[in-house]
């Protein structure tokens, strides 16, 4: 079996791979055009994926030897999953293990933004620091408000927690489906899209991307949350409209905003959100720690292993694919 891996991931996952017999392909590049990664996918069974190259079904009509995709992301938004599925090609993910690191993330952004904290340093830094002014940079607390979770999923579940614990945040929630373990463990309460707006202080995006949810953050949504609104995204990038909040940032519409994904990626310098005092724009690092890494090199390399051995991968993005084909 031939698995191609087209970027490094770290080595627990290789020696893995390693003591099950499995051999990679790898370039010797990083770097790799469109082309040359197609040719390599062409020559492969297996697809170890790091990064956002698309799996659309251009790429599975020219590629039909690939007969499994070992995502290194709990995300699968690059991946037409219905033509995966359609095809019996499993898509194996890395949930869980980012969890933590990916809401500590958010929690992260929170706080810079309410504190000011990219202003301050940059004040800092340009020699502005002066004398004690009381009402220069205020931020504004977190203790007591609201946090407005879409998508309550594992990561979300996870920076509500944080959020509760930290700051006795009353928790507030839109997904596609009530989360019961979550309304009870976190007492939170599920609303409608409109109301998680409105109501909240904190919008912290966690939920599965999706294109119907391109630009859900748009002008109308930014312009329905309250003026002290922080809007966080750790998500994908897609689920905001970039100029409209540029706009919302720039009016003061909404308070502040912290993202860690952007659309594109990665996001031009000149890009004028990073102009702006009240954003903090992070390189998409919500699993760059070395515990969750760690956890998802085990992980895709327990797929591919589980593959392999013609069993069920443990994690997939289209467990349908094993009710169709036990
Ligand atoms: C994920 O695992 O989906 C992270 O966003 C990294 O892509």
């Amino acid at each position: 079996m031939k698995v191609f891996l087209n970027k490094r991931i770290p080595q627990n996952g290789i020696d893995l791979l390693k003591e099950n017999h499995i051999e990679l392909i790898t370039p010797e590049t990083d770097n790799l055009s469109k082309g040359e990664w197609l040719q390599f996918c062409q020559s492969a069974d297996v697809i170890l994926n790091v990064g956002k190259n698309k799996f659309d079904r251009d790429f599975f009509e020219q590629c039909s030897n690939v007969k499994a995709l070992a995502l290194f992301s709990v995300g699968f938004d690059q991946v037409d999953i219905d033509e995966a599925t359609r095809r019996g090609i499993p898509v194996g993910n890395t949930p869980d293990v980012l969890n933590q690191a990916t809401s500590d993330v958010a929690f992260l952004l929170m706080q810079m933004v309410s504190r000011k904290v990219n202003y301050n340093i940059e004040k800092v830094k340009n020699g502005l620091w002066k004398d004690f002014d009381a009402l220069e940079a205020l931020g504004q607390e977190l203790y007591g408000k609201t946090l407005g979770i879409l998508g309550l999923g594992r990561i979300g579940f996870e920076m509500a927690k944080k959020c509760k614990a930290a700051f006795d945040m009353k928790i507030i929630y839109h997904n596609r489906h009530h989360n019961h373990e979550a309304e009870q463990e976190l007492d939170s309460q599920y609303v409608s899209f409109d109301k998680l707006l409105s109501q909240s202080d904190v919008i912290s995006v966690h939920a599965n991307y999706t294109p119907e949810q391109a630009n859900l953050f748009d002008k109308s949504a930014f312009g329905k949350m309250k003026s002290n609104a922080i809007f966080i995204n750790t998500a994908r990038g897609g689920f905001h409209n970039e100029n409209d909040l540029l706009q919302a940032l720039q009016s003061g519409t909404i308070w502040g905003a912290g993202l860690d994904v952007t659309n594109p990626e990665p996001m031009n310098a000149d890009n004028p959100l990073l102009q702006l005092p009240n954003a903090v724009v992070l390189p998409h690092i919500g699993s760059a720690t070395v515990e969750a890494r760690e956890g998802m090199s085990r992980m895709v390399a327990e797929n591919i292993i589980a593959f392999s051995k013609s069993e069920n991968m443990p994690n997939v993005a289209n467990p349908e694919i094993y009710k169709q084909n036990p």
